[in-house]
């Protein structure tokens, strides 16, 4: 299952050569493949909080991974090292005592654990990661670190799983292991995510279409409030039960409704005036935002970069005053870089309650924005925030390195 990507990893040449290297001094040359993996984390340009309600969303991958190189055992242990934590996880398949294990391991066992079920491993591996997605900043490096592990595992054991289950069985993996109820977005923009196209994806049935960007006129920048989310868990969980009252709520009315992706505009309006205050102004949120996905990626399939941008700045009014998932950190960076000339557009990325801010801009602009963008944050927020131009959409990749 060795993949023809010589085009694709060059980039990532330089971090497969550091791992091989990392590898060969933790677990020695040996015989055996060697499986090298990349999953990049991902930025979610239109649809916050409808893939959950079996919505529409539009991300596309960024040039930051998550890269791993494991090996198989003649035993059944497993055994990773992280040379960004400097830390070890050592265990015996199968495993139950997934809390004692370091956190960045806990998704790679919980993915090692789906696996197991459902193809039965027949020896464990060994293993060294590193990468360059941002912790906790909702640029999907749970995500990347599931994906990277699951395809990695696949090659190396020889497993056939479609690239949807793939993503399937990382976001089960997420709920059942680590215990967040995450959308399926981000495993499935990781993981069939497309070099310079974002990813218009129909989160109930996963069918999805590579959309092209149109990187020579227009870049994608991102802004690292770096606030950290401490809420983002708990408000994440409150804003799906929302959903789902107003679900309840609305199927009295059209019993086909089993999430608010099958919510229109119509039915909403005809009731929205009995629904609770804050129900009816988280459905109206998804409702609105799923119909700005399908409007963003018919603007971007016809190069309309003006109407994507609006739909972007749409979006995030949307997810601050009726999903009420913004912080006036993000508020402030979406509006400055919505003052700065050549912006097509801006808003908040992944959950909300701290993380990114995402803005697509004419390239000769940058460097205004991003000075713009520094200062202003610095005079109200005393610190300032991490920029980061995405300069190519990676891949995920394996690659077989056959030893005698
Ligand atoms: C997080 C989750 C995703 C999605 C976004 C909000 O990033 O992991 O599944 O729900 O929040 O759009």
């Amino acid at each position: 299952m060795t993949h023809d990507t010589s085009s694709l990893v060059s980039d990532s040449d330089s971090r497969f050569e550091h791992l091989q290297a990392a590898f060969a001094e933790r677990f020695g040359e040996g015989p055996g493949d060697l499986v090298l993996a990349r999953a990049p984390g991902r930025v979610n340009l239109v649809g916050g909080h409808t893939d959950y309600n079996d919505g529409f969303v539009l991300p596309a991958t960024i040039d930051r991974a998550i890269y791993m190189a494991l090996r198989r055992r003649e035993d059944q242990m497993v055994h990773l090292r992280s040379l960004d934590f400097e830390e070890e996880a050592r265990y015996t398949l199968p495993e139950s005592s997934f809390r004692q294990l370091p956190k960045w391991a806990q998704y790679v066992a919980g993915v090692v654990e789906e696996l197991h079920v459902s193809h039965g491993l027949d020896s464990g591996f060994e293993g060294v990661l590193l990468g360059d997605v941002p912790l906790g900043a909702g640029l999907g490096s749970s995500a990347a670190l599931e994906v990277a592990a699951a395809e990695g595992l696949k090659d190396l054991f020889r497993i056939e799983i479609s690239p949807q289950e793939t993503a399937l069985l990382c976001q089960t993996a997420e709920h059942e292991y680590v215990g967040v109820q995450c959308g399926v977005m981000d495993q499935v923009a990781v993981r069939v995510g497309r070099a310079g196209h974002a990813l218009s994806l129909d989160c109930r049935t996963l069918d999805h279409e590579h959309v092209p960007l149109p990187l020579s006129e227009a870049n994608i920048m991102i802004a690292d409030s770096r606030v950290s989310r401490e809420l983002a868990d708990s408000k994440y969980n409150e804003r799906r039960s929302e959903c789902e009252k107003g679900v309840a709520f609305l199927r009295q009315f059209d019993d086909s409704v089993e999430a608010l992706g099958d919510v229109d505009r119509s039915l909403f309006r005809e009731h929205a005036g009995e629904m609770e205050e804050a129900i009816r102004r988280r459905c109206r949120h998804v409702i609105s935002e799923n119909e700005r996905v399908r409007e963003s990626a018919e603007a971007l399939r016809k190069g309309d970069l003006a109407a994507f941008g609006m739909l972007m700045s749409a979006s995030h009014e949307s997810l601050r005053d009726d999903y009420e998932v913004s912080i006036a950190e993000l508020d402030q960076l979406v509006t400055t870089a919505r003052n700065t000339d050549g912006v097509y557009g801006a808003r908040m990325t992944g959950a909300g309650f701290g993380g990114c801010v995402v803005c697509l801009t004419a390239d000769e602009v940058i460097p205004a924005l991003q000075k713009r963008l520094i200062e202003q944050y610095e005079k109200q927020f005393g610190r300032a925030p991490t920029l980061y131009v995405v300069e190519d959409n990676l891949e995920t990749v394996t690659l077989n390195q056959s030893r005698a």
